[in-house]
């Protein structure tokens, strides 16, 4: 089998990665792709945006399955393309994947259908949302964009200025452009995060062990949101007990009633759950893959992704027992000097071949095989903010941890920072 994959980023080395396990994968390909990547599948310089570009290749490539990875061409509707054109496509249609595409659609399905999460109201206009934040008078106030903004339309406000600054910036002066054209206002939660990613096929879920990301950029949960610095995976606070109430009150309800509106959602389903003392509340749906948390979880699936993607596609994930690894993993995520915000690229990444021990994903990498070939010279080069996610495993969650740290400790590159608290506060 032919597959391509789309996007360019750790997340999809991680994918790629599990699927030339299988012994039914002949031929894989990636579009953008990036410097690792390149090292296991054809890259293709098609931009993960372009559905038109990305049906084509896919034509071209005579591709039996494509594997549609970031959030905005599922919420574009690439997959809906890709079935138009007769090419089998893993991932949400984008009447589905609006569940992340916009919150005040993914609120309001919650409403409906009784699935447990923070209290909010919508808004359009700055003065009204401001008049309903005095009224509250309850910080930190929690201010979100309705739409897609690169993880960054999510404001935790500890006072009243700070909120009617986010709340004028996002609806009044575009910060975010027409992804902040209406924003939800909601309560703000106490507790412990949690990701747990699902397969599901419209029908059936089968919840992924629970993993815990790290977004802040620095030790502590200090410094600015970033896509995510670090996972382990199983998140240890997340008991069997937790875990059934989340079936029974989330992960089916939410399957459920999105069939039921006509909007069944195949594919990889992503729940942020907050685990507050009043119970397991959602945070957010991603219509996808989380990225770095699929770094951590898929190292340890035992079954083939190849066979998983499939049933998902045809509908017969109820047949397919699915296996884990009951090993712990951590991954440690290397970023650019300067992440989340400004930073240099280009520097050549040194090391890689004293790793032993882990598994590097490449994010922001290039590849510079012809100036290696020709000078000796090393052959990746940085190219984005985070950069790689080092992934170990072990027997319990500290081994898995000392490993990745052990490894991280050989990579270098010109301004490289990582977290060096990865998994440190959620030991138990
Ligand atoms: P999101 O983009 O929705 O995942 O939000 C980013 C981060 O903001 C989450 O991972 C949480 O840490 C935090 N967050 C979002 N909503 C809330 C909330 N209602 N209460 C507390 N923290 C929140
Ligand atoms: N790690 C958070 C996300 O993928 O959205």
């Amino acid at each position: 089998m032919k597959i391509l994959v789309v996007g360019g980023g750790g997340r999809e080395h991680a994918i790629l990665s599990a699927l030339k396990k299988s012994p039914k994968v002949s031929e894989l390909h990636c579009a953008p792709g990036n410097g690792g990547i390149y090292e296991i599948a054809a890259c293709h310089n098609v931009k993960a945006t372009d559905i038109d570009g990305m049906t084509a290749l896919a034509r071209e490539l005579a591709a039996d399955y494509v594997f549609v990875a970031p959030d905005d061409p599922l919420t574009l509707g690439m997959v809906d393309a890709l079935e138009a054109a007769g090419i089998k496509a893993f991932g949400p249609r984008a009447n589905a994947a609006i569940i992340e595409g916009s919150k005040v659609f993914s609120k309001s399905f919650m409403k409906r259908h009784g699935i447990p999460t923070a209290a909010y109201e919508t808004f359009s206009d700055a003065e009204s949302a401001i008049a309903y934040i005095k009224a509250q008078n309850s910080y930190p106030a929690v201010i979100k964009c309705d739409g897609l903004a690169l993880g960054k339309g999510v404001i935790i406000a500890q006072d009243f200025a700070e909120a009617r600054e986010a709340v004028v910036s996002i609806l009044e002066n575009a910060k975010f452009g027409a992804s902040g054209r209406e924003i939800v206002v909601e309560e703000y939660l106490d507790g412990v995060e949690a990701t747990v990613l699902a397969f599901t096929d419209g029908k059936v879920v089968i919840p992924m062990p629970a993993s815990v990301d790290h977004k802040r950029a620095l030790d502590n949960d200090e410094g600015l949101n970033t896509g995510g610095m670090g996972v382990i995976c199983p998140a240890p606070y997340y008991t069997a007990e937790i875990a059934a109430e989340c079936m029974k009150s989330i992960f089916e309800p939410t399957v459920r009633g999105l069939a039921d509106e006509g909007r069944a959602f195949k594919g990889c389903l992503y729940f942020g759950l907050m685990l507050t003392e009043g119970g397991v509340k959602v945070i957010e749906y991603n219509c996808r893959f989380g990225d770095p948390e699929t770094q951590a979880v898929l190292p340890l699936l035992e079954t083939d992704l190849f066979e998983i993607m499939t049933a998902v596609i045809d509908e017969k994930l109820a047949q397919l027992p699915i296996k884990w690894s009951d090993k712990s993993s951590a991954c440690v995520v290397m970023a650019s000097g300067g992440y989340p915000e400004k930073y240099d690229t280009g520097f050549e990444i040194g090391g890689l071949e004293n790793v032993t021990g882990a598994v590097v994903y490449h994010a922001g990498t290039a590849n510079n095989e012809q100036r290696a070939t020709d000078s000796g010279q090393c052959k990746y080069v940085t190219s984005g903010g985070r950069v790689l996610g080092i992934t170990a495993l072990g027997g319990s969650l500290d081994e898995a941890l000392e490993t990745a740290y052990r490894e991280v400790a050989k990579i270098n590159f010109d301004g490289a920072f990582y977290r060096k608290d990865i998994g440190r506060k959620i030991k138990m």
